[in-house]
C-alpha cells in the first residue's frame, strides 16, 4: 500500500468511498506542495486508532500505559518547546487589518500565502499525510460544520478522533459537493532519506494562520493541542465566530461560537435549566462543566454538555440555543484529583491520551495535585527521574487529558442534541487575585456586554509567554475571536436585541473564584462549592432569589442569600471576596479606558455610555 508512484509523488489512494473531486483534487495539490512519503485517508475506526498508537508507541512518541492501572491509555511527552498554544504566532488573515482588528495579529493574505508556499513545500517529506475528515456538531445535523485536517502527525489524528466527530462518515454526509473547512497541518520537520525521526518533530518557527474569507487554516510548526487540532480553537471559535458574525451581516440573525462550558442543573422537583460560562483558558471551565454539588443541595444535578466551546443561535422562540460542537474534552490535568473534580478523574480510567504529565514506575500517570503525597519516585515530562526533593515540576503546567465526552459520568442526556439546549444564564468569570467581587449580576444586557467585554484575568500556562500578567480578556476570547473585537461586542449587542423582541435575554452574570488572602492561597473553597454561587445565579435568572446588594456594578448577594450549610465560610470571608475597594476600581476603570482606546475604532457607543455612567457611580 502507498507506494511511491514514478516521480516521487505519493500515490493519492482515494477510497472508494470519496466521491468529492473538489476534496479530492485539494489532497492532491497540498500532497504535491508538502511532498509526503504516503498518504492515509482516516476512517475513524478503532481498529484504525489502536494501528495508528502501536506505531507511535514504536517510534518513542507514546507510552502504552499499564493495561491494569490505566486500560487502553497512552502518554505523549511533547518536545519542550512545544507545550502549548502560541498567541503570538497566530494569525487572522483577512483582506484587510481592520476586519481582524487591533487584538489579532494580521498579515495580508497574499504575504502570507507566499510565506506559508515556501515554508510547506516538501515539509511533509519522508512522512505520512493523514486525511482526517470530522464534523463539529452531530454528524449531518442542520447545525454542524465539516472540516478536512491533513496533517504529518499520526497523534492529531488519534486526538481528532476523540475530540471531533471523525471518520469515515463525514465524507458520506459530505456526497459529492458539500462544503468543508480545509485545514492543513504540519509539524514542519521534513526527514530526508534516512535521517532517523524524533519522538516529537516540531519547528522552532510557527504558524497558525487563518483566512476568513476563503474559511481556510493553515498551521506550521506545533504539534500541540490548540495549534494542531485544528476544529477547536482555529475552526469551532476563530472561524466559526467569524461565520456567525458574517450570517448577521448578510442579513440572517447571526450567531456565536464562544468559549465557554455549557452545564444542566436539574432541581430535586425535576426542573431542568442551562448556563453557559466563558472562563479564559485554565480558569475552570471542565471543573465548573462536571460540578459536583455539595450534601446541603442534596437532590440537585449538574450534567454536561460542553466544557470549552459554545456554539450559540437564536431560536424562533426567543430563546438562545446552545450545542457543543466537540466530542471530547481536552482538558487540564495539573489541578484535578478526587475532591476537586470526581467526575472528571472517573472519565480519566481508561481509554485516555496524556499529554505531558508524569510516569509512574508501576506505568501510570500522574500530575501536581493528583494525590497529596507525591509519589516517592517518577519519570517526569521530559524523561528525568524525578522525586518530591526535585525542584522542578513533574507534569508541564498545560499537561493535559484527550477523552472522550461519553466517558463523562454526568454527561447531559442532550449534550448531542442537534437543537441544542436553551440557556438561562451567562456567565463570565476571570482569575483575579483582586479587585474583582465573588459573583455579580449585571443590570442588562448592554451592561453586561460591558461586564464581558472588559474582563481581565491573570495568564496561566495554556498558552505560552509569562503566567499571572493581569490582562484584558473580553469574553475569554482575546486569543479565539477570528474578527474585529469591536464588531465581535456590536454583535453581542445586536444579538441581544434581535432576541429580546422576539422572547426573554438570559441574564448576565460576572464571578470570580481567584481572590486571594493574607497567605495568598484562595479564600472561596471553589470547585464544588461554586454550586452556593450557581444556585444564586439561577434563582436571580427566574426572579425567585432576594433583592441582594445593590452596587454601582450590579447586584451580588448578601451573605444571607446564599446557602452555607455544610460549608466553613465565615461572613468576613464573604466580606473580603465580595467587598468593591473604590481605589482598585479606579485603577481597574483605567484599564477599561485602555482597553478602549485600543478598540476605539468602531466600539459600540452604547458601551463608551456605559463606561461614562460607572465613572458617575463610582465618582459618587
Ligand atoms: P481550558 O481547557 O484551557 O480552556 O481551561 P478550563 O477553563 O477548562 O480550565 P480547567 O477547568 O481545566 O481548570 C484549570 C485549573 O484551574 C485547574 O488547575 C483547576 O484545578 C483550577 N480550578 C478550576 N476550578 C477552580 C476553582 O473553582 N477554584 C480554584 N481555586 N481553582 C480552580
Ligand atoms: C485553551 O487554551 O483554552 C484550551 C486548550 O482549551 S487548547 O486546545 O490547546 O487551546
Ligand atoms: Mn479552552
Amino acid at each position: 500500500m502507498n507506494q511511491p508512484v514514478m516521480g516521487g509523488v505519493a500515490a493519492l489512494n482515494v477510497p472508494a468511498h470519496v466521491k468529492h473531486q473538489k476534496l479530492i483534487n485539494w489532497v492532491a495539490e497540498i500532497a504535491a506542495l508538502t511532498k509526503p512519503d504516503s498518504i492515509y485517508w482516516c476512517d475513524g475506526s478503532e481498529e484504525e486508532y489502536d494501528r495508528l498508537c502501536a506505531q507511535m508507541v514504536e517510534a518513542g512518541t507514546m507510552k502504552k500505559l499499564n493495561p491494569a492501572k490505566r486500560p487502553n491509555s497512552y502518554l505523549a511527552w511533547s518536545d519542550p518547546s512545544d507545550v502549548a498554544r502560541v498567541e503570538d504566532r497566530t494569525f487572522i488573515c483577512s483582506s484587510t487589518k481592520e476586519q481582524a482588528g487591533p487584538t489579532n495579529n494580521w498579515m495580508d493574505p497574499a504575504e502570507m500565502r507566499r510565506t506559508l508556499h515556501g515554508l510547506f513545500d516538501g515539509c511533509m517529506a519522508g512522512r505520512t499525510l493523514y486525511v482526517v475528515p470530522f464534523s463539529m456538531g452531530p454528524l449531518g445535523s442542520p447545525i454542524a460544520h465539516i472540516g478536512v485536517e491533513l496533517s504529518d502527525s499520526p497523534y492529531v489524528a488519534v486526538n481528532m478522533r476523540i475530540m471531533t466527530r471523525m471518520g469515515k462518515a463525514v465524507f458520506d454526509v459530505l456526497g459529492t459537493d458539500g462544503d468543508f473547512v480545509p485545514c492543513v497541518h504540519t509539524v514542519g520537520m521534513p526527514l530526508a532519506a534516512g535521517q532517523k525521526d524524533v519522538p516529537w518533530p516540531c519547528n522552532a518557527t510557527k504558524y497558525i494562520v487563518h483566512y476568513p474569507e476563503t474559511r481556510e487554516i493553515w498551521s506550521f510548526g506545533s504539534g500541540y493541542g490548540g495549534n494542531a487540532l485544528l476544529g477547536k480553537k482555529c475552526f469551532a471559535l476563530r472561524i466559526a465566530s467569524n461565520m456567525g458574525y458574517q450570517e448577521a451581516q448578510q442579513g440572517g440573525t447571526g450567531w456565536l461560537a464562544e468559549h465557554m462550558l455549557i452545564l444542566g442543573v436539574e432541581s430535586p422537583k425535576g426542573d431542568k435549566k442551562y448556563v453557559a460560562a466563558a472562563f479564559p483558558s485554565a480558569c475552570g471551565k471542565t471543573n465548573f462543566a462536571m460540578l459536583i454539588p455539595p450534601k446541603a443541595f442534596d437532590g440537585w444535578k449538574v450534567t454536561t454538555i460542553g466544557d470549552d466551546i459554545a456554539w450559540i443561535k437564536p431560536g424562533a422562540d426567543g430563546k438562545l440555543y446552545a450545542i457543543n460542537p466537540e466530542a471530547g474534552y481536552f482538558g487540564v490535568a495539573p489541578g484535578t484529583n478526587d475532591k476537586t473534580n470526581p467526575n472528571c478523574m472517573a472519565s480519566l480510567r481508561e481509554n485516555v491520551i496524556f499529554t505531558n504529565v508524569a510516569l509512574t514506575d508501576d506505568g501510570d500517570v500522574w500530575w501536581e495535585g493528583m494525590t497529596k503525597q507525591a509519589p516517592d519516585h517518577l519519570i517526569d515530562w521530559q524523561g528525568k527521574d524525578w522525586t518530591p526533593a526535585s525542584s522542578t515540576k513533574a507534569a508541564h503546567p498545560n499537561a493535559r487529558f484527550t477523552v472522550a465526552a461519553t466517558q463523562n459520568p454526568v454527561i447531559d442526556a442532550a449534550w448531542d442534541d442537534p437543537a441544542g439546549v436553551p440557556i438561562s444564564a451567562f456567565i463570565f468569570g476571570g482569575r483575579r487575585s483582586t479587585t474583582v467581587p465573588l459573583v455579580t449580576e449585571a443590570n442588562n444586557w448592554v451592561e453586561g456586554v460591558y461586564m464581558a467585554a472588559t474582563m481581565g484575568s491573570e495568564t496561566t500556562a495554556a498558552a505560552a509567554g509569562q503566567m499571572g500578567v493581569v490582562r484584558r480578556d473580553p469574553f475569554a476570547m482575546l486569543p479565539f475571536i477570528g474578527y474585529n473585537m469591536s464588531d465581535y461586542f456590536q454583535h453581542w449587542l445586536d444579538l441581544g436585541k434581535k432576541v429580546e423582541a422576539k422572547g426573554t435575554l438570559p441574564k448576565i452574570f460576572c464571578v470570580n473564584w481567584f481572590r486571594t488572602g493574607e497567605d495568598g492561597g484562595f479564600v472561596w473553597p471553589g470547585y464544588g462549592d461554586n454550586m452556593r454561587v450557581l444556585k444564586w445565579v439561577l434563582d436571580r435568572a427566574d426572579g425567585s432569589a432576594p433583592a441582594g446588594q445593590q452596587h454601582m456594578f450590579g447586584t451580588s448577594p448578601n451573605y444571607g442569600d446564599l446557602n452555607w450549610e455544610g460549608a466553613e465560610f465565615s461572613e468576613v470571608q464573604f466580606t473580603q471576596i465580595t467587598s468593591i475597594d473604590k481605589d482598585a476600581w479606579v485603577e481597574e476603570l483605567k484599564l477599561h479606558t485602555e482597553l478602549f482606546e485600543k478598540l476605539a475604532y468602531r466600539l459600540p457607543q452604547e458601551l463608551v455610555d456605559t463606561k461614562q455612567q460607572l465613572e458617575g457611580r463610582l465618582g459618587a
